[in-house]
């Protein structure tokens, strides 16, 4: 059955309507003068993140037109369906079942499977924990994509709760000055490499596990089998490489939805066991709230449906998301392979072209550092771009001078954000740094904000391995969200092939040979690569 278009149902129709007639001219500060419970009224409590939502450009009706919405795209039965194992990546014919990972033994579908790898995963990490008997100190994870940016964010933002002799790397760039100054510090024999990777055929992952095993034997290493573990689908492609020890997963878990498989095997390391059970447990806690909350009540689907709404009815084409907590430093860049890469399609899943546009721009960098290179644009450029912050209650460091401090930051953001400042209350405030000779009223214009600029504020009450698998499993059941409306397919990547094909078709070219048949900037570029 044909999925319904949602820019045909009764729903957006309305939803334009509402746009033209109040949607467009919302304004926030007048918004929280009418109603002193705005605040409250549009915040929502899900497992392990609090949503403060009010600061959005929306209201009751809004919320209302975009639920039914939701309801007449069936987005309830496609998640139940998603949820049952159901064939719903149809390009590739594969159940989308990451849930599974993070369900309690005996409670989802392949739970037997799942909880066996999970032990075993599990009893590794532990080994390599034990360092008096493993005699590891470095663990370098080579893989790209899903294979390597959910591990590589997750560890440092659980660096609190992490072995604290253990020394996590990551490569993932085909580029060699990625693994270069990484090797550079190694000992062969205190180094485990994970080899990761989904299909294991990758072309920068292949290649870096080469000089891996190379730089291995060359330095005196003794024993790859002990020393290089494999994590993937395609077991007999890791034999073939020589890996006895490997962790395997499912063609129904995605790259970008996979830390939970034992993908997450690093961060097993570096946090252990009852940590990674508490990681996999907070997510599966999202999982039931999406599952079970009313749709008006249910977070990943009221931020999803407002990524609609900002989109397809105001126009914004990105998103900034800024944690002001160090640890998430690679959070931005995690949820964009997650949003981008699941939500970057132009067709339906019925393959027909779509009339609207799909996945914003996701991007940011940690408060505070943002403040300092582009938040100008934010308060004071021409595009409105919605604004994510995340608040950490707790600090799991000692100096809550500091913490107070990047707290008071991310306040003070999101509300400079909304408020503003116009030209009349600019004129009235003195600006040691203004030039004494420009006219005050051209200056003023330069120092006012237009203001009611939105933004969302998530808060979790501290950093736990429990926190971050519920914050992570918020942003996937958001991505399906919008993905549910738009009807596109979020487990699918195609667009990635097509560079990856005419990749090799020019590898061989480097060497010699005409260039014939290429394009002239192609041809150039290539003729003055060439070693
Ligand atoms: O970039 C495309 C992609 O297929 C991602 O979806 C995936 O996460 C990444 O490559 C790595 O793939 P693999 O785990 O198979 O090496």
């Amino acid at each position: 059955m044909a999925h319904p278009r949602c820019d045909e149902t009764i729903a957006w129709t309305a939803l334009g309507g509402h746009f033209e007639a109040h949607g467009r001219e919302l304004d926030l500060r007048e918004a929280f003068a009418r109603d002193a419970d705005r605040a409250a009224a549009f915040s929502l409590q899900a497992p392990e993140v609090f949503a403060d939502l009010s600061k959005n450009l929306w209201d009751d009706s809004t919320r209302r037109l975009l639920v039914e919405l939701a309801e007449a795209v069936q987005l309830p039965t496609r998640r139940d369906a998603m949820l049952a194992g159901e064939p719903i990546n149809t390009t590739e014919g594969r159940a989308v079942l990451h849930t599974a990972l993070r369900a309690p033994r005996g409670a989802g579908p392949f739970s037997d499977e799942v909880h066996e790898v999970l032990d075993r995963v599990l009893a590794f990490a532990e080994r390599i924990r034990d360092t008096a008997s493993s005699g590891i100190t470095d663990i370098v994870n080579i893989g790209i994509g899903g294979s390597d940016l959910g591990p590589r964010m997750a560890v440092p933002a659980l660096d609190a709760h992490s072995h604290p002799g253990l020394r996590l790397h990551f490569v993932s760039n085909v580029d060699g000055h990625d693994i270069a100054p990484v090797l550079r510090r190694l000992n062969p024999a205190t180094t485990l490499f994970i080899i990761a990777s989904k299909t294991f055929t990758t072309q920068e992952t292949m290649a870096n596990a080469g000089v891996a095993r190379a730089w291995f034997l060359a330095k005196g290493g003794t024993d790859t089998r002990k020393h290089f573990v494999g994590v993937t689908t395609n077991l007999k492609a890791a034999a073939e490489f020589g890996i006895t020890e490997t962790f395997g997963f499912w063609d129904w878990v995605g790259g970008r939805y996979s830390l939970w498989s034992a993908i997450g095997l690093p961060l097993a390391i570096a946090i252990g066991a009852d940590h990674f059970r508490a990681f996999l447990a907070g997510a599966h806690a999202m999982d039931q709230h999406f599952a079970q909350a009313p749709l008006r009540e249910n977070l990943p689907v009221q931020l999803g449906l407002l990524d609609v709404w900002y989109r397809n009815f105001h126009h914004f084409s990105s998103r900034s998301v800024a944690p002001y907590h160090q640890g998430l430093k690679r959070f931005p860049a995690y949820l964009q392979q997650l949003e981008m890469e699941s939500n970057g399609k132009r067709v339906d899943t019925d393959g027909r072209a779509l009339r609207l546009g799909t996945s914003p721009v996701v991007w940011g960098e940690p408060g505070t550092n943002g403040q300092h290179a582009y938040f100008q644009m934010l308060h004071q450029g021409t595009d409105v771009i919605p604004v994510e912050f995340i608040a950490v209650k707790t600090p799991t460091h000692d100096h809550a001078e500091l913490h107070t401090k990047a707290l008071a930051n991310c306040l003070a953001q999101s509300q400079a954000l909304m408020l503003g400042k116009t030209a009349a209350e600019a004129a009235t405030e003195s600006a040691p740094t203004a030039s004494a000779t420009l006219d005050r009223t051209v200056l003023s214009r330069h120092r006012s904000f237009p203001g009611n600029r939105p933004s969302t504020t998530l808060v979790l009450e501290a950093l736990t391995p429990r926190a971050l698998g519920a914050l992570i499993a918020l942003y996937e059941h958001r991505v399906f969200t919008s993905a549910t409306v738009w009807g596109i397919n979020a487990f699918d990547q195609w667009g990635v092939e097509l560079g990856k094909a005419l990749c090799n078709q020019l590898l061989p070219r480097f060497g010699s040979g005409d260039l014939s048949g290429l394009d002239g900037s192609t041809a150039a570029l290539l003729q003055r690569l060439r070693a």
